[in-house]
C-alpha cells in the first residue's frame, strides 16, 4: 500500500545529501507495506538553465526504493548535493498502483504544472478525481498520468491562479481544495510559492507528525492517561492547541510526515496522529492545525503522544526474513495478548474494552465475524467453540461478500470486525454498513488508533506487536486467542460450562510453552519443504477445529510461494476434490485427538487407496496414524478448540520454507500488500 514520508528542517542546516538520505530512509522504512514505485521532491534547479530559486524538483522511479536511491546520485544530476539549506521541505512516496501502472510518469510526488509549483503527494483514493479531471481540462490545464491524485495539485494551482485576493496562505488554499475532494486520502503539499512551509491534511486515511526539537516538547507538559501497547502508560504529553505559535514557537525544530510510525521513530519518539478533516500546517518552523469544517463544541486539542514503538521491534533481527521473525515471536505474542486480562488462578477472564457493553452482547440475537483473508479465518478458527461458550447462532462472513449481499443486520446484531491493520477497507466498509443499521460493533484489532479500531463501538487490541510481513502469521493466532477469551467472558456465568472453560484457561496457559515446541520442528518442516518445493501444487486437508488451519495454511503457501494451494474440508472430499488425488499430488492433512478423529482417518483412507501418499500432522505419539503413515509431524496435544493455534504453525514454517527455497521475496509477495486499504 502507498507510504507517505516528508521531513522539514526549520534552521537546522542540512546538505542537499543528508535530505535526501533522510527521505529514502524514511521510503525504506515504509517497504514493508508493499507497493511499485517511488520518488521525492525537493528544492533545487532541475537543469543549469532554471535560475528560479524556488524551484523544486520531481525525481521518480519505478521499482524498489534502491532504483530510486541510485538515480538520485547519478553523475549527470544538476543537483548541488553539497548545498547546505537551513530550511527545507522535501517529500517522499512509495505507490501502490491503483489507478494507472506502476510507472515514474504515474508515481508520486504529482505536480500542477511543468514548473512545478505545487507537488502532492497522496494515500488513498479520489472518486470524483473523473468530473474533476474533465472540470480543470476544460480550464486547460493538460494531465500526463493516468492517476486520480494528479487532479489535487493541478486544482490547487486553479485555485490558486484564481484567487480573489493577491494573498492566500498554504493552508486556506489546501482547505479549499480538500473542500472539493471526495473520497478517501492523506495528503502532503509542497509548493514552489511556499518556499519552506508544509501542509498536511487527511481524511480517512492514516497520518501523523514527528516532532523534534531541542528546546520545545520538554515545555508545558501536561499529564494525561493513555495506556496502550504503543504508548506509554502514564506519559508526559503536550497538548497543542489551535493556535499557530503552538509548536516549532520560530527556533530550530524538524518535522516528520508519514503514513506509519515505523518511518519516524529512529527520528523522534513525539508524534501527533492527525484525525480526519485535521488540516496541519508549518510555517517558520511553527506547526499548528486547522479543522476543516469544525463543528460547534468539538474539540480542538492534538496531543503529541510519546512512541514506545522501539526500532528494534520493527527490525527483523536475526532472522531471515520480518515473517520468519514474527512466527518465532508466537510464544510471547500470545502472551502479550492475555496479558492483565486472564486471571488463571481463577479461571477469569476480563477484556476491558468489551466489559461495560457485556449485557448488550449477552442479549443479542446473534454474532456475526467479519474479516479478511487471515482474519477472516480467525473467526472460522473460532466459530465453533464461541457457538458453544456464547450458545448465540454465530455467523462468519468476508467483508467483500457481505457487502455484496446487502446482508440484513439488525439493531440486536453484535457484530465483530476482525483486522490485523485496522485499515483494510472493505473490513471497514462492512463497518460502516453495520453502524448504520444499529448494530454494536467490536473490532478485533492489531493497530491501535487505527480507523477500525476508532471507529467500532469498542473491543480488543490484539496486542501481538507490529506485524511487517505481508503474510501474516503472529496475528492470526492473537486473534484467535482474542475471540477464544471473547467466548469465554460471556460463558462466566454458566453453570454447566465451568468444566469446559477450566480446561480451555488452562490450555492458554500451556500455549506459549506447547508453541515453543511447536516452533522446535522447524528442522523437520524444512526438510519436508526440500522434498516439496519443485511441487505445482499443495493439498491441505482437515475439520471442525482444524479446518481453518487448512483454509490459513493453503492462504499462506499461495502468498508466497505462489504455487497453487487449496484448503480443502476433508468432509467434502468425496463432493469433488478426491478427485485430485493420485501419487503425485502433495497433501497435508491435519487429524488429530478430538471429535473428528475418526472421520478424519477415513478421509485418510479414501486418499492412500488412490496412492496418495499424504503428510500428516497429527498429536505426538498417535501410534496409529504415525505406523502407516508416508510423513508426519507430530505436534503436542492441547484442548481441541485451541488445537489450531498449533496446527497452524507448521503451515507458516512450511510456506517460509517453500518461498525461500524457491527464490522468493517472502516478506513482499508480488502484487501483494500489508494493509489492504482499497475495495
Ligand atoms: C487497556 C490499554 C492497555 C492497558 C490495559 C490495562 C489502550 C489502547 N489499552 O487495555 O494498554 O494495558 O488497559 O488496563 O489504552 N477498542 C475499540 N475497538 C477496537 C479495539 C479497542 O473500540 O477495535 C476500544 C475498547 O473498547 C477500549 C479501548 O479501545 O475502550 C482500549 O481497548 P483495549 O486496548 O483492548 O483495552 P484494554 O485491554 O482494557
Ligand atoms: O489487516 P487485515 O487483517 O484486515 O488484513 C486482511 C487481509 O488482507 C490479510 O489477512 C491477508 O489475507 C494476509 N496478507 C494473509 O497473510
Amino acid at each position: 500500500m502507498c507510504g507517505i514520508f516528508a521531513y522539514l528542517n526549520y534552521q537546522v542546516p542540512r546538505t542537499r545529501k543528508e535530505i535526501l538520505e533522510t527521505l529514502v530512509k524514511g521510503l525504506q522504512r515504509l517497504e514493508y507495506r508493499g507497493y511499485d514505485s517511488a520518488g521525492v521532491a525537493v528544492d533545487g534547479p532541475k537543469n543549469n538553465k532554471d535560475n528560479n530559486n524556488n524551484s523544486i524538483t520531481l525525481i521518480k522511479k519505478r521499482g524498489k526504493v534502491k532504483n530510486l536511491d541510485e538515480e538520485l546520485y547519478k553523475k549527470d544530476s544538476d543537483l548541488d548535493l553539497d548545498a547546505v539549506l537551513g530550511t527545507h521541505f522535501g517529500l517522499a512516496h512509495t505507490r501502490w498502483a491503483t489507478h494507472g501502472e506502476p510507472s515514474a510518469v504515474n508515481c508520486h510526488p504529482h505536480r500542477s504544472d511543468k514548473d512545478n509549483e505545487f507537488v502532492v503527494v497522496h494515500n488513498g483514493i479520489i472518486t470524483n478525481y473523473k468530473e474533476l479531471k474533465k472540470y480543470l481540462n476544460s480550464k486547460g490545464y493538460e494531465f500526463e498520468s493516468e492517476t486520480d491524485t494528479e487532479v489535487i495539485p493541478k486544482l490547487t494551482k486553479y485555485v490558486y491562479d484564481n484567487r480573489e485576493r493577491d494573498t492566500i496562505s498554504f493552508s486556506t488554499l489546501v482547505e479549499r481544495v480538500i473542500q472539493q475532494l471526495e473520497g478517501a486520502f492523506a495528503l502532503v503539499f509542497k509548493s514552489r510559492h511556499f518556499p519552506g512551509e508544509a501542509v498536511a491534511t487527511r481524511r480517512g486515511s492514516p497520518l501523523l507528525i514527528g516532532v523534534r526539537s531541542e528546546s520545545e516538547l520538554s515545555a508545558e507538559h501536561i499529564p494525561i492517561q493513555y495506556n496502550s501497547a504503543l504508548f506509554k502508560e502514564g506519559v508526559q504529553e503536550k497538548n497543542i492547541h489551535n493556535r499557530p505559535d503552538a509548536v516549532g514557537g520560530g527556533k530550530a525544530v524538524e518535522y516528520y510526515f508519514a503514513s506509519d510510525a515505523s518511518a519516524i521513530i529512529e527520528h523522534t519518539n513525539k508524534v501527533l496522529y492527525m484525525e480526519d478533516d485535521d488540516v496541519a500546517i508549518v510555517t517558520n518552523g511553527k506547526l499548528s492545525i486547522h479543522r476543516l469544517n469544525r463543528q460547534a463544541g468539538e474539540d480542538p486539542v492534538r496531543l503529541i503522544k510519546t512512541l514506545q514503538m522501539e526500532l528494534q521491534q520493527i527490525m527483523k533481527g536475526n532472522f531471515e526474513a520480518f515473517m520468519q521473525k514474527e512466527i518465532f515471536e508466537q510464544p510471547e505474542s500470545v502472551v502479550n495478548t492475555m496479558r492483565g486480562r486472564i486471571v488463571f488462578d481463577t479461571d477469569t477472564v476480563v477484556l476491558g474494552g468489551l466489559k461495560d457493553h457485556l449485557k448488550e452482547i449477552k442479549r443479542c440475537r446473534r454474532l456475526i465475524m467479519i474479516g479478511c483473508g487471515t482474519s477472516f479465518h480467525a473467526a472460522v478458527a473460532t466459530r465453533q467453540i464461541l457457538e458453544e461458550l456464547t450458545e448465540l447462532p454465530v455467523m462468519v462472513e468476508l467483508a467483500s461478500d457481505f457487502l455484496d449481499r446487502n446482508t440484513p443486520v439488525f439493531r440486536d446484531d453484535v457484530c465483530f470486525f476482525i483486522s490485523q491493520s485496522g485499515e483494510t477497507a472493505d473490513t471497514l466498509m462492512a463497518l460502516r454498513y453495520c453502524k448504520e443499521r444499529g448494530a454494536l460493533t467490536v473490532g478485533i484489532t492489531n493497530t491501535v488508533g487505527s480507523s477500525i479500531s476508532r471507529d467500532t463501538d469498542c473491543g480488543v487490541h490484539i496486542n501481538a506487536g507490529p506485524e511487517i510481513g505481508v503474510a501474516s502469521t503472529k496475528a492470526y493466532t492473537s486473534q484467535f486467542v482474542s475471540l477464544v477469551m471473547f467466548g469465554l467472558m460471556v460463558s462466566e456465568d454458566r453453570v454447566s460450562l465451568q468444566k469446559r472453560r477450566g480446561e480451555i484457561i488452562q490450555g492458554l496457559k500451556d500455549l506459549p510453552e506447547l508453541i515453543k515446541k511447536v516452533l522446535a520442528l522447524d528442522n523437520k518442516i524444512k526438510a519436508i519443504a526440500d522434498e516439496l518445493y519443485e511441487q505445482r501444487s499443495l493439498l491441505v486437508m482437515g475439520r471442525g477445529f482444524n479446518y481453518a488451519t487448512c483454509l490459513e495454511g493453503a492462504l499462506k503457501i499461495k502468498e508466497i510461494t505462489y504455487m497453487h494451494s487449496e484448503g480443502i474440508l476433508a468432509g467434502e472430499l468425496k463432493h469433488g476434490p478426491l478427485a485430485l488425488i493420485d501419487k503425485h499430488m502433495p497433501v497435508i492433512m491435519i487429524i488429530m485427538r478430538d471429535a473428528c478423529y475418526q472421520k478424519c482417518q477415513n478421509a485418510l483412507e479414501q486418499v492412500t487407496a488412490r496412492s496418495g501418499r499424504p503428510i500428516i500432522l497429527c498429536c505426538q505419539d498417535d501410534v496409529e496414524i504415525t505406523k502407516n503413515a508416508y510423513k508426519t509431524i507430530e505436534l503436542p496435544h492441547t484442548v481441541d478448540c485451541l488445537q489450531g493455534i498449533l496446527s497452524v504453525i507448521p503451515l507458516q514454517l512450511m510456506s517460509f520454507h517453500l518461498a525461500v527455497l524457491r527464490g522468493y521475496d517472502v516478506d513482499c509477495p508480488r502484487n501483494l500488500a500489508k494493509s489492504v486499504t482499497v475495495e
